[in-house]
């Protein structure tokens, strides 16, 4: 049962206009209440974890299977909460029939500019905003070599933004990395990336900084002030997207662990709440009994604000007393 620990995270981000949100996972979503109630309760945001990513929705080529992202969104809408929508174009989770299908240069440019106009129209004016690219910078710093890179040339960037734009306008169209999390070099080129699209005039609105932190990315936490600043004076708006802190389990998380992990919650979210720009912090999942960390890193996990009984761990109080403080 998700205990009733005060007035909840959503209730105290809206009294200050800041969105507080979660990725959501469709089948947890469908199957377990006590995750729909919590996430309706403690968020006024949504992120779909997998739903709408290309692989996930068209499994051949020209059909689309939008039935978990339309639960989702309707879900969300229920709510009265926004949605942030999840990834358009990322060189991961991609259809087999575009992996395998070798296409060319004017046959790829065609497939992407069909695959964003056919989902930010599907959802214009109900999703508030989107991760248009994704970690398209690799960790050494270069422009990552990935398939739309390949074939199409950087110029790949451009054409994704232009086609959300067309197909929603109103829509914010953010560029989403874990740049800052990752090294000063990848910072560094994230925000040289983003400086190059502002100045080709891409209609970009925002940057996400994913921070899939450890209890050892006290650096990362360090360098996100400065890191803020100077994506302030791009002029864009920043969201932390997929904010998670894992830790190496051996049985349950000690006090010490649990300690460091709501210092560092309450770090990342304290500088966005006094950076210029910064009104958005997504977690990547809420519970630890629903999260990919397990899946992708042997021996480590409880990365999130609520165990895997749903009882609120250090690091939800130390959100929730960041965001009473004045
Ligand atoms: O839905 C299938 C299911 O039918 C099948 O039985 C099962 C076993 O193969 O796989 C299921 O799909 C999995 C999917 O999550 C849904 O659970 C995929 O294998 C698995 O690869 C996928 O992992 C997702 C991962 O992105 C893919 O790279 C995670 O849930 C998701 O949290 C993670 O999220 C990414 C962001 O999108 C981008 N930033 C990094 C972040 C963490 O990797």
């Amino acid at each position: 049962m998700v205990e009733r620990t005060g007035p909840g995270l959503r209730l105290l981000a809206e009294r200050r206009g800041f969105r507080i949100g979660t990725c959501v996972s469709i089948l947890p979503l469908k199957n377990d209440p006590e995750y729909a109630r919590a996430v309706a309760r403690e968020f006024n945001v949504i992120t779909p974890e997998n739903a709408l990513k290309f692989g996930v929705l068209s499994r051949s080529r020209g059909h689309y299977d939008f039935s978990d992202a339309d639960a989702l969104v309707d879900f969300a809408e229920k709510h009265g909460m926004q949605i942030h929508g999840h990834a358009l174009l990322w060189y991961a989770q991609l259809p087999e029939w575009l992996v395998n299908g070798k296409p060319t240069r004017t046959e790829l440019i065609d497939i992407l500019t069909t695959h964003v106009t056919t989902v930010v129209g599907r959802y214009a004016g109900r999703i508030a905003s989107w991760d248009v690219v994704n970690e398209a910078i690799a960790t050494d710093g270069t422009l990552r070599d990935n398939v739309w890179h390949r074939i199409i040339g950087p110029e790949y960037l451009d054409m994704a933004f232009a086609a959300a734009h067309s197909a929603d306008p109103k829509a914010q169209l953010f560029y989403n990395d874990y740049g800052i999390e990752a090294t000063e070099q990848h910072a560094d080129a994230v925000y040289e990336l983003l400086r190059t699209l502002r100045g080709r005039q891409v209609p970009i609105g925002g940057v996400g900084l994913q921070m899939h932190l450890t209890l050892d990315h006290l650096s990362a936490v360090n360098r996100l002030p400065s890191m803020l600043a100077r994506l302030a004076d791009l002029g864009l708006p920043v969201a932390v997207t997929e904010f998670d802190v894992r830790m190496k389990m051996s049985g349950h998380p000690t006090a010490e662990q649990l300690a460091t992990q709501a210092s560092v919650y309450r770090e990342v979210l304290r500088s966005c709440l006094t950076a210029q720009g910064c009104s958005t912090l997504v977690v990547w999942g809420f519970t630890d009994r629903h999260s990919w960390v397990p899946h992708f890193f042997p021996n480590q996990g409880a990365a999130l604000l609520w165990d895997e009984e749903y009882q609120p761990k250090p690091s939800y109080h130390a959100l929730a007393e960041e965001l009473m403080r004045d």
